[in-house]
């Protein structure tokens, strides 16, 4: 029997690579996705050791036009394809105007424009067999506005958006396809090193492993659960911000130590 594909953008690094070694356990194929090919072979080539799996390493950049369109093609062409993790994404620090305008372009052609094509291009076959998972990887930041973060943010929010609202194109067509919204709040990974933000100016009770999270969700995919947010503490902060009137939320935004860290001068520890 052929085992089921899963596909994992951002998978040399963070939570992508653990969802590499969670899923390759599970026994599913695997075609990982990133830029640092050597990361994706060294990986590939170890979890094809622990699990007799069969794990591809392909190499792409996906805020480029080649890079999704030939990803997309081929998760298009791939009838194995169970399931899709869109995972890869990055932030930029610094308020709107200050940080590198090409820096945010780049960003939303990853967090937004390669979900969008992805999605797009493994959608429709996973539909039309009747079987499939999707896997969006938000944030609690889609739910805030964060001073030092504003794209971010908005990106994160349109990532939730469009998979709520592929969650009711699906129920429209009674499809048993899944999707999930995956919301992790700061979880340790080489995020904040490429967005350049202390570690340090965020509480530790905070911080979650990468481990926890892709548990939460593989956990949250079995029980076909739209929004997962892993973490007692983030449950709480996504129940509040969505129940407070907006002054209030604005208020407790702005003055957040997180936040303030994103920004250059007033004192933050950058
Ligand atoms: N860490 C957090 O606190 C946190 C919280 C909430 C949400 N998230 C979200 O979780 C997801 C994974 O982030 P992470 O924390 O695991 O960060 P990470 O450790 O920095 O991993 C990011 C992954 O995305 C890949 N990537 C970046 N740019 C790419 C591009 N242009 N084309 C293809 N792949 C690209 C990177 O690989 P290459 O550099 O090899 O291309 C890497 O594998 C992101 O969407 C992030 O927004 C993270």
């Amino acid at each position: 029997m052929t085992n089921s594909l899963a596909a994992i953008t951002g998978a040399s690094a963070g939570i992508g690579s653990v969802f590499a070694r969670k899923l390759a356990a599970q026994g599913y194929d695997l075609l990982l996705i990133a830029r640092r090919g050597d990361r994706l072979e060294q990986l590939a080539a170890e979890l094809e050791r622990a699990h007799q799996i069969h794990v591809e390493a392909c190499t792409a950049d996906l805020s480029a036009v080649e890079g999704v369109d030939r990803v997309a093609a081929r998760l298009a062409a791939e009838p194995r394809l169970d399931l899709l993790v869109n995972n890869a994404g990055f932030g930029v620090k610094g308020r709107f105007w200050e940080a590198p305008l090409d820096k945010q372009i780049e960003m939303h052609r990853l967090n937004i424009g390669a979900i969008l094509r992805l999605t797009h291009a493994a959608l429709g076959p996973m539909v039309a067999r009747g079987r499939g998972a999707i896997i969006n990887v938000a944030s609690v930041a889609g739910f805030t506005r964060s001073p030092g973060s504003v794209s971010y943010c908005a990106t994160k929010a349109w990532v939730n958006a469009f998979t709520e609202g592929i969650y009711l194109d699906l129920k429209s067509a009674r499809s048993p396809v899944v999707v999930q919204a995956l919301c992790p709040g700061f979880t340790y990974s080489e995020f904040h090193d490429v967005a350049g933000v202390d570690r340090a100016s965020i509480p530790k009770s905070f911080w979650m492993t990468a481990e926890d999270v892709v548990e939460a969700s593989l956990s949250g995919l079995r029980r076909r659960k739209l929004f997962v947010v892993p973490g007692w503490r983030y449950k709480l902060v996504v129940a509040l911000v969505n129940r407070i009137p907006v002054r209030l939320r604005l208020a407790l935004e702005a003055g957040a130590p997180h936040n303030r860290a994103r920004l250059p001068g007033r004192g933050n520890p950058d």
